[in-house]
């Protein structure tokens, strides 16, 4: 008999890369998900087939969960992989839910996140922790990393927000690649740094007030901002700037990249329903994928 478990999809709007070092992030659950069946066998085996981190993955989730029996892992999914927008944590999440439900374990989210969390690290080596959230947990939150445990505040949405994810379809390096270049140049030019983290911190405040009261052209500027900053350390490509580039000559509020960068998704805040959808067949004429969401005020 086969079990079931599934994870989502994420885009992080403010904060990637500083959220690994404690700054607060800014993120969103996408209504895009990813399937994981799982089938005992005598061997671990990914289908379609996948890299050997896929199975290291899933063997140290295994391990977390003190389960030694091997399966058929069928995958199926509708977030585009290894792009910004956290399969990786949601095939994780997906799996963790698949054996809660095998072995009736009743897994709590807070414990599927935490298994997931395992099998993040053989992907990202310090995750923080905010990709295994949102593909456990979905909606709008506020995540921190924490040394004893990580912060996770639902977001009040004062005005919907229209947001459209561009993907350049490609990604120079691996999350876990990206990560460790900002580390070490971190550590390179730890005053400076310390100097856009401190603005990083700032941008993440003024656009929790912004999210709050519905003032979406304020949160699209920061968007912008963010993305100075997040080209400043290095992790924006020529894709992602072409994208940004093209919504922002469409009107859009704000634009940066999301996830790790170096190509994978951008993401963007449009002005209305009609704003989000030019700027989504605009993207597609530079030959890129979009899709658009709305967030409803809550
Ligand atoms: O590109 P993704 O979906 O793997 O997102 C990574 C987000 C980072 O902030 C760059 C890393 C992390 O662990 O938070």
């Amino acid at each position: 008999m086969s079990e079931k478990g599934i994870g989502y999809a994420k885009t992080i709007l403010l904060g990637e890369h500083f959220v690994v070092y404690g700054i607060p992030a800014i993120a969103i659950g996408l209504p895009r998900k990813l399937e994981v069946e799982i089938q005992n066998s005598d061997h671990m085996q990914i289908v379609p087939n996948s890299d050997e981190k896929v199975v290291q993955s899933m063997e140290a989730i295994k391990k977390a969960m003190n389960i030694t029996d091997n399966f058929i892992i069928k995958i199926k999914s509708e977030i585009p992989l290894g792009c910004g927008l956290g399969s990786s944590a949601a095939l994780c999440v997906g799996f963790v839910r698949a054996l809660s439900n095998k072995y009736k374990l009743n897994l709590s989210n807070e414990l599927i996140s935490s298994y997931a969390y395992e099998g993040e690290k053989i992907y990202h080596k310090t995750p923080s922790g905010i990709d295994n959230t949102l593909a456990t947990f979905g909606g709008a939150i506020l995540f921190q990393k924490a040394p004893e445990k990580n912060i996770i505040k639902p977001l009040k949405i004062g005005a919907a927000l229209f947001i459209v994810i561009g993907n350049t379809g490609k990604r120079i390096k691996g999350t876990g690649e990206i990560v460790a270049d900002v580390r070490a140049k971190k550590e390179k030019n730890p005053e400076l740094y310390a100097y856009l983290f401190d603005a990083e911190k700032k941008i993440i405040e003024l656009a929790l007030n912004a999210i709050e009261q519905g003032k979406v052209q304020e949160l699209g500027e920061l968007m912008n901002v963010n993305q100075g900053l997040l080209s400043a350390i290095g992790v924006s490509s020529k894709e992602n700037e072409e994208i940004i580039q093209k919504a922002r000559e469409c009107g859009a509020l704000g634009a940066k990249l999301t996830g790790a960068g170096l190509g994978g998704c951008c993401v963007i805040l449009a002005e209305n329903k009609k704003n989000a959808e030019l700027i989504v067949n605009e993207i597609k004429k530079i030959g890129y994928n979009a899709f658009s969401i709305v967030v409803e005020k809550n």
